[in-house]
């Protein structure tokens, strides 16, 4: 029955958290690997903590992908408090997954009757243009801005998939799997430790920043994101992680 199912969800929880070793975990019922309507669950539980911890002036980051649309999507309308800001993690990493951050960062704003700021890459860009790109004062006050962040709300990712979703060569592809890499958050990809092993080459926050993000909200689900959850988790202790019950089962098996 219901009251079991919530029972058991809370044990979810707590066991996650623990196994992780993360500050908390919130799991919605589910496999979103099945199914859309988990995908939305997950993002309207997001959206909801969120809400209730943006204070006066905050700024806001978030990342691209399926996920963070939905969290979004599901944020209720109206304003929770003066001032905010919110803006994409990261500048243009490959194709339209992140250019979509900057329309995901835009909708979240107008959901909260928020400011944005929007930031264009280009996609497949050199190191040498993006030092350029970094003189232009535009940029240049994004990237302190990033800096600055209250609040990061951002997906997570198998490496593979992502790598497969920007286009990257074959040639990285392959120096990927030969580091290890089985995650990948805002750009940077990790191995299951949680070792960076690869930065997708762009503009925005760094690993240095996301280290000193007070609040930082991953959220993620579906059985085949497990490898990539627990990696991520073992950056920070005080991650706050949303997740359904088909990645948290899984986990609690390979942890
Ligand atoms: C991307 C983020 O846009 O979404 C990535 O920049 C993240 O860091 C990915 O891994 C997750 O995508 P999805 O569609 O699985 O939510």
């Amino acid at each position: 029955g219901l009251i079991h199912t919530i029972k058991g969800l809370t044990e979810l929880e707590s066991a996650l958290e623990n196994k992780l070793n993360i500050r908390k975990v919130l799991v919605v019922p589910g496999n979103s690997d099945e199914s859309e309507l988990v995908l939305k669950d997950m993002g309207r539980t997001a959206a909801r903590f969120l809400k209730k911890i943006i204070k006066k002036s905050n700024i806001i980051g978030i990342t691209g992908g399926t996920t963070m649309a939905q969290v979004a999507e599901e944020m209720p309308k109206g304003k929770v408090a003066n001032d905010i800001l919110v803006l994409p993690a990261r500048g243009g990493l490959g194709k339209d997954v992140e250019t979509q951050a900057n329309s995901i960062a835009a909708n979240l704003a107008k959901k909260l009757d928020g400011n944005y700021r929007l930031l264009h890459v280009p996609d497949n860009i050199e190191q040498e243009a993006i030092n350029a790109l970094l003189k232009v004062s535009e940029v240049k006050e994004f990237v302190d801005i990033i800096k600055k962040l209250d609040i990061l709300v951002f997906g997570i990712g198998r490496a593979d998939v992502m790598a497969e979703r920007r286009k990257v060569s074959e040639e990285t592809i392959e120096e990927l799997i030969d580091r290890g890499a089985v995650a990948e958050a805002f750009g940077h990809y990790f191995d299951t430790n949680g070792n960076r092993v690869w930065e997708s080459i762009t503009v925005g926050l760094s690993l240095v920043d996301f280290k000193k993000v007070n609040n930082v909200i991953g959220v993620a689900g579906g059985e085949k994101k497990a490898e990539a959850i627990i990696s991520i988790s073992s950056i920070r202790e005080d991650m706050i992680l949303v997740t359904d019950e088909g990645a948290a089962r899984k986990i609690l098996k390979l942890v």
